[in-house]
């Protein structure tokens, strides 16, 4: 687990042109979601392109734990034997779900209406980490909570005995609390219902109709209207994960730096709720576009194909697609520093709250690096300094948070300067593939591990 071993220093060179394919590995969402639905159907479902980053790892030992049988049948394809819903055993080891927020709350919703009682930690990171946002809503269906102060992991979880179902409006934006809700739905009677007024990634929603449950969801004046029939036989699936967004954001972002550089990156979701990030960079001027657009197993895919683009400009990002690129919002910033002008973003005050906080941790990086940044609680500003201006230099702080790592390796392709990272080991999380794959494309990352 990232946080646990010694730190890898990282630097990042100034490159010449980035070129080639970047196959990216399977989205980290949809590849969670994957284990923890299919250690809950009846049977044996298969996946294949799972994300294998430390993050998913940690699902599949914990549902190994739960009682499930969960095989690694190599390259990417894995089968997981599920126990039915309500069927997860009590483990008997404390669950250690690393540096994965996904993993730890969605794991937490689908036990809590089990008769079981799990005890979950994680590492320094994930510790730090508000978990009443789904202990709150758990509790509603007769689950308890205990943990440090502040909602804080390690925290033991003791399943309802006699789960009655819920209606909940999610006060926050996150699909984590949404997707918690829901799969403590699944064991209990009757109509669970989960309001949220922005749309977050909908992988659960998707899924749990693909895995044969009855699910509607509505547009109202509420918000968006999610009800789930309780006690239903989850169908094992044959899941083909897609290619991660959020992590073909960094090979995508870096040819926008670098100059005469030319990547196509195939096969990625392009799930609306995902790919506000990709909408963002073709307003600032962004040479990106989408071939061979596709459906593959109900998620909408295309190839992506990212060109060198000097001319970008500073925008507005509007606060209402936040949701749809929350994790992305640390590589936009050093684009941002790359295009001309101001770049603002608002509306974000979830990304304080995520693997660390990102707004500061990319303000102090970018700041280091000569980059003009503001910040308020929810909003944050970069000033770009154009395709060839920005200095670079310094060494910055990844906060053990793998999208802090791989932007700020990612700035450093197309800085002035070298810039370093005091620790990349968190990249193992969700892109394992990330130096070599970046290298193959042109890239200059020196690594002391
Ligand atoms: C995720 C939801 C988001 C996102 C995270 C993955 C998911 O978190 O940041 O990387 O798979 O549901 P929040 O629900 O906290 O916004």
């Amino acid at each position: 687990m990232s946080g646990h071993g010694t730190p890898v220093p990282m630097t990042s060179h100034r490159c010449g042109p980035l070129t080639g394919e970047a196959q990216v590995p399977g989205d980290k969402s949809i590849s969670h979601r994957s284990l923890i639905l299919g250690a809950m159907a009846v049977g044996e479902t298969r996946i294949s392109g799972l994300l294998e980053g430390e993050d998913v790892l940690d699902t599949a030992k914990a549902m190994q734990a739960f009682g499930a049988e969960v095989t690694n049948h190599g390259g990417g394809n894995w089968s997981v034997h599920g126990v039915g819903v309500g069927g997860y055993a009590e483990p008997d080891q404390v669950i250690d779900c690393g540096n994965s927020g996904t993993g730890v709350r969605l794991i937490m919703g689908a036990m809590a209406t089990c008769p079981i009682s799990a005890t979950f930690t994680g590492d320094a990171s994930l510790n730090k980490r508000p978990m009443a946002r789904v202990t709150d809503p758990l509790e509603l269906f007769g689950t308890q909570a205990v943990g440090r102060s502040g909602g804080r992991l390690p925290m033991t979880i003791v399943g309802a005995q006699e789960p009655v179902p819920v209606r909940y409006t999610v006060p926050v934006p996150s699909a984590q609390v949404k997707s918690a809700v829901l799969l403590a739905g699944l064991n209990a009677p009757g109509k669970t219902v989960v309001i949220e007024q922005e749309a977050t990634r909908d992988h659960t929603e998707r899924m749990l109709a693909g895995f044969g449950a009855e699910i509607t969801v509505e547009d109202t004046e509420e918000g968006r209207v999610i009800t789930l029939t309780g006690q239903p036989e989850l169908k094992p699936q044959v899941i083909a994960v897609p290619r991660d967004p959020s992590s073909a954001a960094f090979p995508v972002c870096a040819a926008l730096i670098v100059p005469g550089s030319d990547v196509l990156v195939p096969g990625i979701g392009l799930n609306p709720t995902r790919a506000g990030l990709f909408t963002t960079l073709r307003e600032m001027g962004a040479d990106l576009t989408y071939e061979n657009e596709r459906e593959e197993g109900g998620e909408p895919v295309a190839d992506l194909r990212a060109k060198y683009s000097p001319n970008m400009k500073g925008i507005t990002v509007p606060p209402e697609r936040a949701a749809s690129m929350i994790d992305e919002y640390p590589v936009l910033s050093v684009v941002a520093s790359f295009a001309e002008g101001k770049t603002m973003m608002a509306g974000v005050k979830e990304l304080r709250v995520k693997e660390s906080d990102r707004i500061d941790a990319m303000a102090v990086g970018l700041r280091a690096n000569g980059v003009t940044v503001e910040e308020g609680e929810d909003w944050w500003a970069v000033t770009g300094l154009g395709p060839d201006g920005v200095p670079g230099g310094a060494t910055c702080e990844s906060h053990l948070d793998h999208r802090i790592a791989m932007s700020f390796m990612v700035m450093g392709m197309g800085t002035q300067n070298p810039v370093s990272v005091d620790d990349g080991g968190p990249i193992q999380t969700s892109f394992p593939i990330f130096t070599p794959l970046m290298t193959a494309l042109g890239a200059k990352l020196e690594s002391a591990a």
